[in-house]
């Protein structure tokens, strides 16, 4: 079974970006480090369109897939670089694990986060805290939930302030 997973670097006050235009140019080397590392493994990273419009080109060696309702994929996919979707979370990890995917990574915005969340298949989540606060802003996620976690691991970056936590969802 693919492993499904949320990476996520929030600010101490819960946001995930100031806007839905934000760039992730906040986040500490040790994060950037820890989601390339991530993201490189899985091979393949699952994101909403306002996030992936913040990067400046598609990173290299990782299938970016992208929902949008705007895009037609038949049009717009550059195969196995940037492909759109609108399929379900269960559709899209069913069409991954064909694909020969191990795992996949869920990065974001908040209503992917939302998404996949609400549909059960996440099973763990990255979490960075990073010394910042924003005041206002976006968080992780939007809808109510209800979900338990254990702690898998906790380490602290301590010339760059950041904590960095995994967690395992109770599923
Ligand atoms: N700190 C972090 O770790 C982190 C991680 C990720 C993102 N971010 C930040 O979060 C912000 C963006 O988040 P966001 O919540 O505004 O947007 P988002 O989730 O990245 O993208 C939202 C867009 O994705 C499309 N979409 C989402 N669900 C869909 C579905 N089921 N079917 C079809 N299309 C769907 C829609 O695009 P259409 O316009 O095509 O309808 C929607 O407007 C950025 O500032 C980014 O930097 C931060």
């Amino acid at each position: 079974m693919i492993k499904t997973y949320i990476i996520v670097a929030q600010t101490v006050d819960g946001k995930i970006a100031r806007n839905s235009t934000h760039e992730a140019d906040w986040t500490s080397r040790t994060d950037k480090k820890q989601f390339i590392e991530l993201t490189k493994k899985s091979g393949v990273m699952v994101m909403g369109l306002n996030t992936f419009k913040t990067f400046p080109s598609p990173l290299k060696d990782r299938l970016h897939i992208v929902y949008s309702n705007h895009h037609d994929s038949e049009k717009d996919n550059i195969p196995g670089v940037v492909e759109y979707t609108k399929d379900s979370p269960s559709m899209l990890i069913q069409k991954l694990e064909e694909r020969g995917f191990k795992e996949v990574a869920i990065c974001g915005g908040t209503s992917v986060y939302t998404m996949f969340m609400k549909s059960g298949l996440v099973e763990n989540i990255y979490l960075t805290i990073e010394p910042r606060l924003f005041g206002e802003g976006i968080g992780i996620f939007d809808q109510t939930l209800d979900v338990n976690m254990k702690l898998i691991s906790v380490r602290v970056v301590n010339d760059e302030n950041v904590l960095l936590l995994e967690y395992k969802i109770n599923i």
